[in-house]
């Protein structure tokens, strides 16, 4: 079978408009269910796959998002490269709020999660290569879809992933920061190792939503977090659409 593109959609993106659905999967993986079913279907002729992260409508936390379940499920149903879309906050001076961003690193915070694939009695080598996280081919196709529709995006920075469900503190902010993040968000990771463990190409859409804590005025409001994220989804839609068409056509 030849390539199929899924994507992934975070908070703010929980149905992609345009889809024409032809199926929805309920894929059961060894670790369980997927957030959602899986949609199968057509975006202008082509065929895509698309899982809410979140589940539809909204409901399971970053933390409990079953990222093992998701790739599985997405790779079960030939799935070869994954474009996952990730609401995150701006640490460093170019990351404002609705800054559309094309990672090239991650730092990860994360903890007590299940995140590889690989366990129990084992025959073959387990240590995957992650120096670079992100698949080069998918990011430059991002970042030509955001050009053919003029849809300024940064290419680049480092997505620091935390645990949440809670917002981080000023310190931790001021730690990543030392540490050389550009972004906060809590799904990036193990999405993106799960995806290289199963030998998935994977990049990912970010869109700044809030001034990281400390990095704004006041406190972080969900107002703000909505409100961006409701414009940022809008121009992410638009470059989704265009990277759909780009993938099977390049
Ligand atoms: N921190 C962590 N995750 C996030 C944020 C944030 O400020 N904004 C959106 N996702």
């Amino acid at each position: 079978m030849s390539d199929t593109l899924a994507i992934i959609g975070g908070t703010g993106l929980t149905q992609l408009p345009g889809l024409t659905i032809s199926n929805a999967h309920d894929v059961q993986t060894p670790y369980g269910s997927p957030s959602a079913p899986i949609l199968e279907g057509e975006l202008n002729g082509y065929r895509v796959l698309f899982l809410a992260r979140h589940g539809h409508p909204h409901r399971v936390p970053p933390h409990q998002v079953n990222y093992r379940a998701n790739l599985w499920a997405l790779q079960n149903l030939y799935a070869t490269d994954v474009i996952a879309i990730n609401a995150v906050g701006g640490i460093t001076r170019n990351m404002t709020s609705q800054a559309l961003v094309v990672p090239v690193q991650i730092i990860d915070y994360t903890h007590g999660r299940e995140s590889t694939i690989f366990e129990g009695e084992l025959s073959g080598v387990t240590h995957v290569d992650f120096s670079y996280p992100y698949t080069e081919s998918l990011r430059q196709l991002l970042l030509k879809s955001a050009k053919e529709v003029s849809e300024p995006v940064i290419n680049g920075g480092v997505y620091g992933a935390t645990q949440g469900p809670r917002l981080e503190t000023v310190a931790e902010i001021f730690r990543m920061e030392q540490d050389g993040c550009d972004l906060v968000g809590m799904t990036g990771m193990p999405e993106a190792a799960l995806a290289r463990e199963l030998k998935l190409r994977y990049a990912s859409l970010s869109v700044v939503v809030n001034p990281a804590a400390g990095k704004g005025e006041g406190v972080i409001t969900i107002k703000e977090i909505d409100e961006n994220l409701a414009a940022g989804m809008e121009r992410v839609k638009r470059i989704v659409e265009t990277a759909v068409n780009r993938f099977y056509t390049e």
